[in-house]
């Protein structure tokens, strides 16, 4: 049996490369992507591999392919799942899942790996694109198989000489260009506020400096594209956005979240670089958009966080939803200006050559041009139908 194992250098991960020796006596190939976690060095990691066990390595920057084909549709979408979390863990999933199985294919494997658990999300996001891609691939999750909590997967590394990250081990953490997420721990008591050492890109708002940043964000059809009047790659642009933003506290999101499985869970994020965007993305729409558009689009965007969120990365209606977010993007071009203090993050400016904004008819000034009589028969005509009912109420 040959296992292709999508493989992060953590703890589940580790464990599963001996598990999956030991209980299917199978060769394992281990893959890992570079997303832009921090910290991450991918030679170390295919070298913790091989020693835990593994016949064969790959590893895959796939930093720019993330932003373009997942990130992108997700900045278009204004993606938040329950109006707080930008998908980050959610997003990477089908990119990790795409990548399983092409190595997978090209190595003959007949099974593909994850060391999601049986209660998250992550599963269903690997599973449901796997068995979209190739349904013949069988898939193992030795963490759902056996049941393993955190405690014993410590104890399992120990005994077989794995080595454990140091310090943050009661922690779950996922991380990526954008936004790291942290569960477990303290973290189980939702009334408890997270303790410091769960943040790593993020200073507590207290410790920000005592003066503001200003950013201003250049978009193009929806997309960011320059950072303080610089064009640049938008890796990069991603890259600074966290650095920036998390050095004036910006991005903590701590909420109560919705599994696809039925429970709730207390989830921490720092997504700095995704709730800056978010944010400057959301309001160039509210200045080039029309009315309708901006209020039906708030309908298509909150089921296309729901797909992702739910695994449904595959789903045609996805494709569906994508076609007209694309098309609704064509005005989406300007630039906002953000001001970032002391954890709040604040819209400050915006402008368009596609703004709908205008001046002669918004100004309060005597150059206004709006024809205020108008008033008066639009709202007789308006409120008929309210009138004719408040008649109806009076008779009875
Ligand atoms: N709850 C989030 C989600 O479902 C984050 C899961 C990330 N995984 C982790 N091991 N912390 O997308």
């Amino acid at each position: 049996m040959k296992v292709v194992l999508a493989y992060s250098g953590g703890l589940d991960t580790s464990v599963c490369i001996k598990w999956l020796r030991e209980n299917y006596r199978a060769d394992v190939i281990t893959l890992t992507l570079e997303l832009g976690q921090k910290e991450k060095d991918l030679k170390e990691i295919e070298k913790k591999a091989r020693d835990i066990g593994a016949i064969k390595t790959y590893s895959i920057d796939a930093r720019e392919e993330f932003v373009k084909d997942y990130i992108n549709r997700a900045i278009k979408a204004n993606a938040l799942y329950g109006g707080k979390y930008p998908l980050s863990a959610a997003l990477s999933r089908p990119l990790i899942a795409k990548h399983l199985v092409e190595i997978a294919e090209k190595e003959n494997a007949d099974s593909v790996a994850h060391g999601s658990t049986g209660k998250g999300n992550d599963q269903v996001r690997f599973e449901l694109t796997v068995r979209s891609l190739n349904p013949k691939l069988k898939i193992i999750a030795p963490v759902r198989e056996w049941e393993l909590n955190r405690s014993d997967a410590l104890k399992y590394a120990k005994k077989h000489g794995i080595q454990v990250p140091s310090g943050k081990s009661v922690y779950s953490i996922d991380e990526n260009l954008w936004g790291r997420s942290i569960e477990a721990g303290p973290l189980e008591n939702p009334m408890k506020e997270p303790p410091d050492d769960v943040f790593s890109w993020t200073v507590s708002p207290e410790e920000a400096p005592e003066k503001a940043s200003y950013v201003e964000l250049e978009f193009e059809k929806g997309i960011p594209v320059a950072l303080n009047n610089k064009k640049m790659n938008e890796v990069e642009l991603i890259r600074r956005l966290n650095e920036l933003g998390g050095s004036h506290g910006i991005g903590r999101i701590d909420m109560m979240e919705d599994r696809l499985i039925g429970i709730k869970s207390r989830e921490v994020y720092e997504c700095p670089a995704a709730t800056i965007i978010l944010e400057a993305h959301r309001e160039l729409e509210r200045l080039t958009l029309t009315r309708e558009e901006n209020s039906f689009k708030e309908i298509i965007d909150s089921k296309w966080a729901k797909l992702a969120y739910f695994g449904q990365w595959m789903e045609p209606l996805k494709d569906d939803l994508d076609a007209f977010i694309d098309q609704s993007q064509d005005m989406v071009s300007g630039t906002v200006r953000l001001k970032l203090y002391k954890g709040n993050l604040t819209i400050v400016g915006r402008s368009s050559e596609n703004s709908l904004y205008d001046l002669d008819l918004a100004t309060y000034e005597k150059n206004d041009v709006f024809n205020h009589k108008m008033g008066e028969g639009f709202l007789r005509l308006w409120g008929l139908p309210t009138e004719i009912a408040g008649r109806r109420k009076s008779r009875k």
